[in-house]
Parts: C-alpha cells; sequence; structure tokens
C-alpha cells in the first residue's frame, strides 16, 4: 500500500540529506523517514563520499549496505558529526517520542553521541505535548516484563505488551529485549520527569522519550516544502 505521507517524508528527507557533507561520520536512524533520508545521502555521494556511519538497526545497516555506504559499529567510530532519525511524535520544543519501530535504545545512544541531531517527519508528527496520538515505548528486559506490566499499570500508565503481527509472539527489539507502550491516561506535561521515574524502575532498558535530544526540525509539507525549527543552541545557530 503506498504511503499518503510519501512527499512529506521525502521532502523533509531529502532537506536532512542535504546537510550531509563528505568525511562525515554519520549516525543513522531507523524508520521510513530515515531510511527516505539514507536513499537521498546515496544518492548524493554514489561514490560513498568518504562517509562512515553507524546504525541504529538491523534494517537500516542492511539498507546502508545494500546502498554503499559503509557501516561499522562502535568499535570502530563512536561520536557522530550527524544523526538523522525519524519520529513518532514531536513537539515545538523538539522533544520526541520514538520507538514506533522498536529501535528507540539504539537510536538515543547513538542520538547521545551525536553533534547534531536532525529529525525529519512528516507533518501529522507535530502535537502539543507527547502521548498525544501515539503511545509511549518502553524497552524492557524479558525476565522483568510480567511485573513491570503490573507496576506500570499500578501506576496508570496502561502498558500494552507489544505483540509481533506474524509470529504473535512478544516483539523484540535488535537487543532481544521486549517493548511496552504506554497509553498515558492524558499527554505528559513533564515528559523529562516521566521518563527519568521510567529510567529509575529496574528492568526498565530505555524509553522512547527523547528531551533535549534533537536539534533540528525539518517538518515536510504536503506541497514539499519543508517547515524548519531549532532548538535553542542548535549546532550553526546563536
Ligand atoms: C523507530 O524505532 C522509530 O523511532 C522511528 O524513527 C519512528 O517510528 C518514525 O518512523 P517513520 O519515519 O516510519 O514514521
Amino acid at each position: 500500500m503506498s504511503d499518503p505521507r510519501f512527499a512529506e517524508k521525502s521532502a523533509a528527507a531529502g532537506a536532512a540529506a542535504a546537510r550531509v557533507r563528505p568525511g562525515m561520520t554519520l549516525a543513522l536512524g531507523s524508520g521510513t523517514t530515515a531510511e527516505l533520508a539514507l536513499r537521498a545521502v546515496a544518492a548524493r555521494y554514489p561514490d560513498g563520499g568518504g562517509l562512515r556511519a553507524v546504525a541504529s538497526s538491523r534494517a537500516t545497516e542492511r539498507t546502508a549496505r545494500a546502498l554503499g555506504i559503509p557501516v561499522g559499529s562502535l568499535e570502530e567510530i563512536d561520536r557522530f558529526d550527524l544523526m538523522i532519525d525519524g519520529a513518532d511524535e514531536v513537539t515545538e520544543r523538539l522533544d520526541l517520542t520514538k520507538g514506533g519501530g522498536g529501535a528507540l535504545f539504539r537510536e538515543k545512544l547513538l542520538a547521545l553521541r551525536s553533534r547534531e541531531v536532525v529529525i525529519a517527519a512528516d507533518a501529522t508528527k507535530l502535537v502539543r505535548r507527547l502521548g498525544e496520538r501515539m503511545p509511549i515505548p518502553v524497552e524492557v528486559v524479558p525476565f522483568a516484563r510480567p511485573a513491570l506490566l503490573r507496576d506500570l499499570a499500578a501506576a496508570g500508565w496502561a502498558p500494552r505488551l507489544r505483540v509481533a503481527e506474524i509470529s504473535g509472539r512478544p516483539a523484540l527489539t535488535d537487543n532481544g529485549n521486549e517493548l511496552l507502550d504506554l497509553h498515558l491516561p492524558e499527554p505528559t506535561a513533564d515528559p523529562a520527569g516521566l521518563d527519568r521515574r521510567l529510567k529509575a524502575i529496574t528492568g526498565v532498558v530505555e524509553t522512547g522519550i527523547f528531551v533535549g535530544i534533537a536539534h533540528r526540525l525539518l517538518l515536510g509539507r504536503p506541497d514539499g516544502s519543508v517547515a524548519e525549527r531549532t532548538a535553542p543552541g542548535a549546532p550553526g545557530k546563536p
């Protein structure tokens, strides 16, 4: 089925790819928009452009290799000039919900090691508060999951175990962990506080709440134009 948001995603992805310079170290995000950006980067640098990258998921790693972009591990590179990624939700302050594709842990790890984090997204992703249109994903250790389901439910966050569509079994991340999607009773007014509370629970590996991590948002519009927003202190901005 064709993606009704394709034009917006492509426009945003193209604008993100335009920020890549020869010889950069890149952190590669995951999801459909990040993949479009990767394809745009590969089209700009058919000879590889001296780029070196680490991918936030096995799927992205496969795509990058197929496109001729050299991908390594954190063994070789652990700081990045630029990360390009998508998001499930983004606020005006550039806080994000991520992890719809399950890659939140590696995405956050790479983003925190990147000098500039650029988020490319279609206009539907813009929300007033996180948790408005998507649940908040949380990666958990499988052994802990039954207890965490009870604890998170008792806290009022209505967790649901993410299940793989085909197998009907718990969806596993690239780290071999499981995902709980939190259906908040109302969008959060304090995403940083929620992130801290969740991260303090033993068995929680990471959350899909990204606060103060993204520097630049490129939001594609249906007419193919791109709106840009930057976080205070973004690289290249006063
Ligand atoms: C992957 O785990 C996610 O964080 C993606 O970046 C997010 O789901 C956005 O994906 P799309 O670009 O496919 O909407």
